[in-house]
């Protein structure tokens, strides 16, 4: 079908892993498997207006970002699209006018490429729907999420909740190298509308930035034990996830935060990237867990905000504990509370 102008908007959210990505080869092949929560209120929302023009050679774009043009982030785009191009040829035949706002303030410290990559993908293949209406749903959310891959890696995490698997793995069924799945196995009920609330203790650019992370994973001592134990880690939380032992749960997921920040100590060059708070944050949460027979735990990115993980019936206490505690060990008292979501939407 002839299209000649369209305009999309769709939003899409952050994920936040279980078991941890760190470590690919070219092009964005994962060394393991990881899973993550998909995530409600931290979303990123785009609008582009796709314009017919004569075919081009590279992608054309202008870039808006929270309603000022921002040619900062536009290499980054462009390497994205120089990417896909080879598997989406008519971005060469449009020009695009990209808007993109996030719901969380741009400098929290969360990273927002998951989410800005896959809304991105999800506009792309609603342009490709209207040029081939027979294309499904299903298909249009693998290969949004194989687009967003190759934009950032855990941006293959995105388009679909509650719980998403990338990687190949052999216990969950149809996952693939190249896009993310959802967690094809009955959840829990006590997984269900799980919380996580992000603590911001330290608002600032990322002093690693995820490209530089994955290549720390090359010639490190520890890199063919994580990735095995990554894999390990992945069959124990899909057996966890379905039998809903939260104790274990707990044990694995601060386990995974712990253990990813255990390569960035041990990578050469080596970083710290907790901060004084994120360990007080810590033991301020076991100190918790263990005086309320409480199942609420962390795990962490890469870098020092800690996402504080419980089940939506510990709530009303946890969300006290946090305001009253937590809250004092971040930056400005900031904190964004947020719930496991259910993946892209379609603004209309
Ligand atoms: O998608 P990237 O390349 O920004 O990598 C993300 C890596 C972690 O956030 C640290 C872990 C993960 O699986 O999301």
């Amino acid at each position: 079908k002839k299209v000649d102008n369209l305009t999309v908007t769709w939003q899409t959210p952050s994920n936040i892993a279980l078991v941890k990505y760190w470590g690919k080869s070219e092009p964005q092949i994962p060394k393991n498997a990881s899973i993550s929560f998909t995530l409600n209120n931290c979303h990123t929302t785009t609008k582009i207006e796709f314009t017919k023009t004569l075919p081009k050679k590279q992608a054309e774009f202008e870039l808006y970002f929270e309603g000022k043009k921002k040619d900062d982030f536009k290499p980054k785009i462009a390497k994205f699209f120089e990417r896909i191009q080879k598997y989406c040829t008519y971005i060469l035949e449009y020009n695009m006018v990209i808007s993109s706002e996030n719901s969380f303030p741009h400098s929290s410290g969360i990273a927002s490429s998951a989410s800005g990559m896959s809304a991105i993908a999800m506009c792309l293949m609603n342009l490709e729907k209207k040029l081939n209406p027979s294309l499904t749903d299903e298909y249009i959310n693998k290969k949004a999420s194989f687009l967003a891959r190759l934009g950032s890696g855990s941006a293959s995490r995105s388009i679909e909740g509650p719980l998403v698997v990338w990687g190949n793995h052999p216990e969950i069924n149809g996952s693939s190298d190249l896009f993310g799945v959802k967690f094809p196995h009955k959840v829990h009920p006590i997984f269900e509308d799980y919380q996580d609330t992000i603590l911001l203790v330290d608002k600032g650019e990322k002093q690693v930035s995820s490209t530089v992370g994955h290549n720390l994973m090359h010639n490190h001592p520890y890199a063919e034990n994580r990735f095995t134990q990554a894999n390990e880690n992945l069959e124990k939380l899909s057996k966890i996830l379905q039998n809903g032992n939260i104790k274990e749960f707990v044990n694995l997921v601060e386990s995974e935060a712990l253990t990813l920040h255990a390569m960035m100590l041990t990578s050469n060059p080596y970083f710290i990237l907790m901060k004084p708070n994120t360990l007080e944050i810590i033991n301020k949460i076991w100190e918790y867990r263990q005086e309320n027979d409480s199942n609420v735990c962390f795990t962490l990115d890469a870098g020092a905000n800690v996402h504080v993980l419980y089940p939506y019936s510990e709530k009303s206490e946890i969300e006290l504990f946090i305001k009253n505690v937590l809250a004092t060990y971040c930056q400005k008292n900031h904190y964004i509370c947020d719930s496991v979501g259910f993946g892209a939407r379609p603004i209309l």
